[in-house]
Formats: C-alpha cells, sequence, structure tokens
C-alpha cells in the first residue's frame, strides 16, 4: 500500500536537483540550499521509503492519500550530539550558573553517580522517555553517547541501552576521569583504551558503538589534555570506530587541530575558535564537521561561536542539541535553531540545513527527501520553516508518523 502526502504547502528536500524549475527565487535565497518544492506531494511505500517527491500537481495515483492542510514538511532533524543516559537531578547546578558560577565539568560527577546507582530498568525509562520528547519536537535521529558510566560495566550498559533507541552510539569513556582515578590519570586512560575499548568491540567494531568520543579540554580539571585526547582517539580508530571530539568549549585549545588532523566526523562546540582552527576546518571541510551546539552557550552564560563567519569561510556547519544534565537540558531542536539565527548569524534556511543535512553527514548520513530515501519526516504546523525560528518556543514541529514505517 502506498501513501500519498498532498496538502504540503513547502517541502524543504535538501536535495539540490529540485533547485531547478521549481524554485520561486522571489522568496527566500534560502530556497536553493533547501531544494524547496511548493505545493508539493510526496509518495511513501508501506515500508517507510520514499517513491516520489515532486509538485502536487504533478503526483502520481497512490492506494491512500493524507492531507497535511497546508503545512511545511521538513526533513525529521537529526540530532547528531546528545547524553541521554543518565539518572539524576542537576537543576540547582544550572540555578547556580545563572547566578555567576561557571561550568568547569566538575557537575558530571554527580551524575555519573547517580547512573551508576539507577537499575536498568530505570536507566531504560529515562532514555526513552527523552527520545519520545526529542521525536514530538520533530527529531527522527539522534546520535546519543555513554559517559556517565565510567566503569566497565557501566560504559556498556549504557551503550547497550542506547542501541536500543539508536544505531548512532558514540562511546564517551573518556568523558572526564571519574574520581577514582583523580590521582592516577594515565590509569584511566590506560582502562578507556584497553579494557573498555575491548569490551565495547568485542562483538564486531560497531555492534555496540559507532564512535569513540573524547571531551579535549585543558580550561577543565576533569577532562583530557592533548595527548591524552590523542591516545583515546587513536586507540578507538585502530578499533575501528569514527572519531568525534568535545573540543574548544571552555576556551581556546587543542580540540579543534585535533580533530582535524585526525579526520574526526565531527568536532562539536567550537564556542572558542582561534584563527587557525577557523583555517583546519575549512581544509577539513568534507572530512570534519563543525557541530554548534547553541543551547549549551544558552546555558553555561557563554559567548555564542560566529557561524556565520563560519559558513561565509566554508566550513561544514551542523546544530545539535547536546541534550545533557550539565550543560544544556535541552531536548529541543528547534531551540538550537532560534538560537542560530538570533545570536549566531546563521539565515533560517542556513539553521535548519545544519540540523538535518550537515548534522545528517556528521553521522554518515543522507537526509535528502528523495526516492529511496526512508521517510524520516517532521511536519511544521506553518506554511513555510521560517517559523521554526520565527515562533520560537512554540510547539510547531513534530516527527511525521506513517501508517506502517
Ligand atoms: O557536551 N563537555 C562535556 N560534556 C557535556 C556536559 C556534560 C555534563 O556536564 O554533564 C557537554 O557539554
Ligand atoms: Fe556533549
Amino acid at each position: 500500500m502506498s501513501l500519498l502526502l498532498t496538502g504540503i504547502a513547502e517541502l524543504t528536500t535538501n536535495d539540490p536537483t529540485h533547485a531547478d524549475g521549481h524554485v520561486d527565487t522571489r522568496s527566500d535565497p534560502g530556497d536553493a540550499l533547501l531544494g524547496i518544492v511548493r505545493d508539493a506531494a510526496l509518495v511513501v511505500s508501506d515500508d517507510g521509503v520514499i517513491e516520489w517527491v515532486g509538485p502536487a500537481s504533478e503526483a502520481p495515483a497512490a492506494d491512500e492519500r493524507r492531507d497535511l492542510g497546508g503545512r511545511a514538511v521538513i526533513p525529521g532533524f537529526v540530532d547528531s550530539h546528545s547524553h541521554l543516559v543518565f539518572a539524576g537531578d542537576r537543576s540547582a547546578e544550572f540555578a547556580a550558573r545563572m547566578t555567576g558560577t561557571p561550568y568547569d565539568g566538575g557537575g558530571i560527577a554527580v551524575s555519573v553517580a547517580a547512573t551508576r546507582a539507577a537499575s536498568d530498568d530505570e536507566l531504560r525509562r529515562l532514555v526513552a522517555g527523552r527520545v519520545a520528547e526529542m521525536r514530538a519536537q520533530g527529531t527522527t535521529t539522534v546520535e546519543i553517547k555513554s559517559g556517565y558510566g565510567l566503569t566497565l560495566e557501566d560504559e556498556l550498559r549504557s551503550l547497550r541501552i542506547a542501541r536500543e533507541l539508536t544505531p548512532h552510539t558514540t562511546f564517551l569513556g573518556a568523558h572526564v576521569v571519574p574520581p577514582e582515578y583523580a590521582a592516577d590519570r594515565a590509569a584511566y586512560v590506560e582502562l578507556v583504551t584497553g579494557p573498555m575499548l575491548d569490551a565495547v568491540v568485542a562483538d564486531g567494531p560497531t555492534a555496540l558503538a559507532e564512535s569513540i568520543d573524547v571531551f579535549c579540554e585543558p580550561h577543565s580539571a576533569h577532562a583530557f589534555d592533548a595527548d591524552e585526547s590523542r591516545t583515546i582517539l587513536e586507540a578507538g580508530r585502530a578499533a575501528g570506530l569514527a572519531l568525534r571530539v568535545h573540543g574548544n568549549q571552555l576556551g581556546q585549545g587543542p580540540g579543534v587541530q585535533l580533530a582535524c588532523e585526525l579526520g574526526a566526523r565531527s568536532v562539536d562546540h567550537c564556542t572558542f575558535l582561534s584563527d587557525e582552527d577557523v583555517d583546519a576546518l575549512v581544509a577539513a571541510r568534507g572530512t570534519t564537521v563543525a557541530t554548534l551546539l547553541p543551547g549549551v552557550e544558552f546555558s553555561t552564560r557563554s559567548p555564542y561561536p560566529d557561524a556565520r563567519r563560519l559558513v561565509d569561510a566554508g566550513v561544514d556547519v551542523a546544530l545539535a542539541s547536546d541534550c545533557n544534565p550539565g550543560t544544556c537540558y535541552s531536548s529541543s531542536i528547534p531551540f538550537a535553531i532560534a538560537l542560530a539565527v538570533r545570536e549566531m548569524g546563521l539565515t533560517p534556511a542556513e539553521a535548519l540545513h545544519a540540523a538535518t543535512a550537515v548534522s545528517a553527514r556528521s553521522l554518515g548520513l543522507d537526509r535528502r527527501v528523495a526516492p529511496g530515501q526512508p521517510a524520516e519526516l517532521a511536519v511544521v504546523d506553518a506554511p513555510t520553516h521560517l517559523h521554526l525560528a520565527y515562533r520560537a518556543g512554540v510547539p510547531i514541529v513534530r516527527a511525521l508518523d506513517l501508517p506502517n514505517a
């Protein structure tokens, strides 16, 4: 049974082939970037694959028909950076930050203790609830990191629970040095790169984790310096994992350069960048994406990075939530889009592209709305995607549920 979706006032395809012929160039220069089709229709097969995309006037027949009432349809958001596997509550830490206490990564230990103490079922319930919360806001693909276990058993448990909900899991044993290793950091790096990593890839390189990540941050006593980060990333790469890096979050540092040098898929945060960092990101385009996480700057009272400068220089810029209990307990990509537009200089079209096509690329995915692609779509209660930033804070976007997909 195929399904014809009609009543789509504006369809974002992320497919440049639609930039010819169907674009109304009077309306928005972002239309070409987004491959917009106005008054569009889509045919989806009963196994959730897109069969046809184009103007409604040319739509083929299908077994069933659903009218979306003049709404906008966009590719589902790809949230390529989240830390959903945690228990406990750190709202008091947030409140303290709002009155001036700086973030230094020390609070991660609070979440580690609570996560270790939680039962499997409790953790599973918490993670599933957060993924559902994301879906209700238009996110159809999510990357989930471990990193609040920090023992071999608790890291494996975190990855297993995350894997029940997404194939895009990331081993973040190198989130911080846990308190019990504070006096012997080298021993913890050996644990992460030895027994932990061996266990993560024991059933095959990507059976439990797709990527490895490290919090590379010399400005935090809890995180990892350049040499430690290099050791961890090289071990992960040798074990067959893709690389991701938390870099340049609390100040300028080695994270961006290291990520670009090692061919990481993504370097995330990029809050404090030197001119050399921008040059390295430009040279690494096509390989390493700069993933900006504006919810973190919001929730830590940090300066926003200049996304306009990065895009103008030719850097691949993605947007993600970084949903986590410390620096940003928001699962909302529309919130990240609104901040990127209001505070970081992206156009609404660039921000939507960053939260779909580019974030997808950082996970090795293609997020075009095109024949043969999975129908991972979101619907906006508005005639155009521009409302995502324009109506900030209003819940107008949700994942599109299809009958059999
Ligand atoms: O992406 N910076 C490292 N990790 C998280 C924060 C984790 C926490 O504070 O719980 C981040 O900001
Ligand atoms: Fe993070």
